[in-house]
């Protein structure tokens, strides 16, 4: 088929499979994560992850470039040109064998961005491939009724007197994510397309075969899925001896969490290429932008705005790209307990909870009597509304885009107030109260030493070795 007229993207999808004796484990932690965050858009269906025992997904990329045109079409995509090729894996382990062994489908997927396009499917395999998929599939719930015990991966799973696993949804990801193996990872955000790809033809095949309890669990769709209210961060950040040692540490935060969609904006001129390359590599869904602080702000004596072009242009970003979901300011630079994201996503229009390691007051949170908020504890009042911690309160999107005049002031100091006072109508007295009534400390406002950039490396003394390559990784 050829259409003419709007530019959209040409896949061509060839399914196959093969089986294969072994999965190999991927000795690079990084990728292991990525691909566990692909893992679970498989593993969180339920019952189709026991009936298949363990899913095992591994993403492959081989990119091809074919023609000189391009149109950016697909924003968080490629910055090369045109026909694309790519290759993503799904291993489904066959229990109960030593060493065990897996279905591998491989789906190539084609994309092509012109301003006229075709648009085709070819599925080579493909009937058979489902048959067998589905074959496979009975074949593990037979083995699995059957052998009542199944060990997966040497982990603590246990079968129960019914040979019924007893599996945790915690022990299958982690024990899938275990044997991930991932190949050429070039971009994520592709990936999680192939995949939700992939799912939605395995839903496809099962309804066609009449498995429609099983179809309708695989079709749960991409990684953002709509059963969970998305998750915004917007992460003001700046190039710094620290810069990428937080950001590497709070990246490594951000990974444990599902739905999550971070918006690193950089305080430059021009975006980092190590910030770039360290999101790159985490598997977040991200966008990295840049919003340089002005410089009437910049050469001003005293204390500075420190964050807030940054959190503006996250919260434009947000007008333009967000429907849903809630947004939170989470400088680089703090530290996060996980548990702290889902208590967010449940937000309605503004949550608060504590933040320890706020001045000499040693926390900052909102005063709780017999449940209900009753004012704020704060080391620094100084008059405002609002005396609370920028990384103390999370917002609803739905609730922001209510309020266009809403942004956060380039006044010292009074960014937390003026932001919250700019979403009136507001009041404190409105405020959803998070970790369980203000009762735990989830995120804690840490400061990391601030250190001189390093001194010039000795190019005569150390021409030809690692050193020259490992400065360029430094400020
Ligand atoms: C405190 C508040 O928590 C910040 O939200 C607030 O912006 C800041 O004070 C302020 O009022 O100036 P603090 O830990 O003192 O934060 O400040 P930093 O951590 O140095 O900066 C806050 C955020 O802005 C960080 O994410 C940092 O990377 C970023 N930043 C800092 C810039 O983007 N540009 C800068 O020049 C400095
Ligand atoms: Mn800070």
């Amino acid at each position: 088929m050829v259409y003419t007229g709007r530019p959209r993207h040409r896949r061509t999808i060839a399914v196959d499979e093969e089986i294969l004796n072994s999965v190999e484990r991927s000795s690079d932690s990084n990728t292991r994560l990525i691909a566990a965050r692909h893992l679970s858009l498989l593993t969180s269906m339920h019952n189709m992850r026991e009936r298949l025992w363990n899913v095992i997904v591994t993403a492959g990329n081989t990119i091809r470039d074919k023609a000189p045109i391009f149109q950016r079409t697909w924003q968080s995509w490629c910055n090369k040109p045109a026909l694309r090729e790519q290759q993503c894996y799904l291993h489904l382990a066959v229990p109960s064998s030593s060493p065990p062994s897996y279905v591998r489908m491989r789906t190539t997927v084609k994309h092509h961005v012109a301003g006229t396009v075709e648009r085709h499917y070819n599925m080579r395999n493909y009937k058979m491939m489902w048959v067998f998929m589905v074959l496979a599939a009975f074949l593990l719930v037979l083995q699995y009724h059957m052998s009542g015990l199944w060990v997966a991966g040497g982990s603590n799973v246990v079968g129960n007197s019914f040979g019924v696993l007893d599996i945790s949804t915690d022990d299958i990801i982690r024990s899938a994510a275990e044997k991930l193996h991932l190949e050429n990872l070039i971009s994520t955000n592709i990936d999680y397309k192939l995949m939700a790809d992939l799912v939605l033809q395995l839903g496809r095949e099962l309804v066609a075969l009449g498995c429609s309890e099983m179809a309708a669990l695989s079709c749960t769709g991409p990684p953002l899925s709509p059963l969970l209210p998305p998750l915004y961060i917007i992460t003001p950040t700046y190039r710094r001896p620290e810069q990428i040692p937080e950001l590497t540490r709070m990246a490594q935060t951000l990974m444990h969490v599902k739905n999550v969609h971070w918006l690193v904006i950089e305080d430059a001129k021009n975006q980092t290429r190590m910030v770039t390359e360290l999101l790159e590599r985490t598997g977040i869904t991200f966008d990295h932008l840049i919003a340089p602080m002005p410089d009437i702000y910049k050469t001003r004596k005293g204390p500075k705005p420190r964050g807030v072009s940054n959190r503006n242009r996250g919260l434009q970003w947000l007008r333009a790209n967000a429907t849903k979901g809630v947004f939170y300011f989470a400088d680089d630079d703090n530290t996060y307990d996980i548990r702290l994201f889902e208590e967010i996503r449940t937000t309605k229009r503004v949550a608060m909870w504590p933040v320890g390691l706020c001045t000499k007051t040693g926390l900052s949170s909102p005063v709780v009597i017999d449940g209900k908020f009753s004012g704020f504890y704060d080391g620094w009042v100084a008059g405002r509304k609002f005396p609370v911690d920028m990384a103390g309160f999370a917002v609803s999107v739905n609730f922001f885009l209510q309020r266009p005049n809403a942004q956060m002031p380039y006044r010292p100091g009074f960014e937390e107030d003026g932001f919250l006072k700019s979403l009136a109508p507001f009041t404190p007295s409105e405020i959803e109260l998070k970790a369980d009534n203000c009762t735990k400390i989830l995120v804690w406002h840490t400061q990391t030493k601030k250190n001189e950039p390093s001194t010039a490396l000795n190019l005569v003394k150390y021409a030809n070795t690692n050193l020259i390559d490992l400065k360029r990784l430094i400020v």
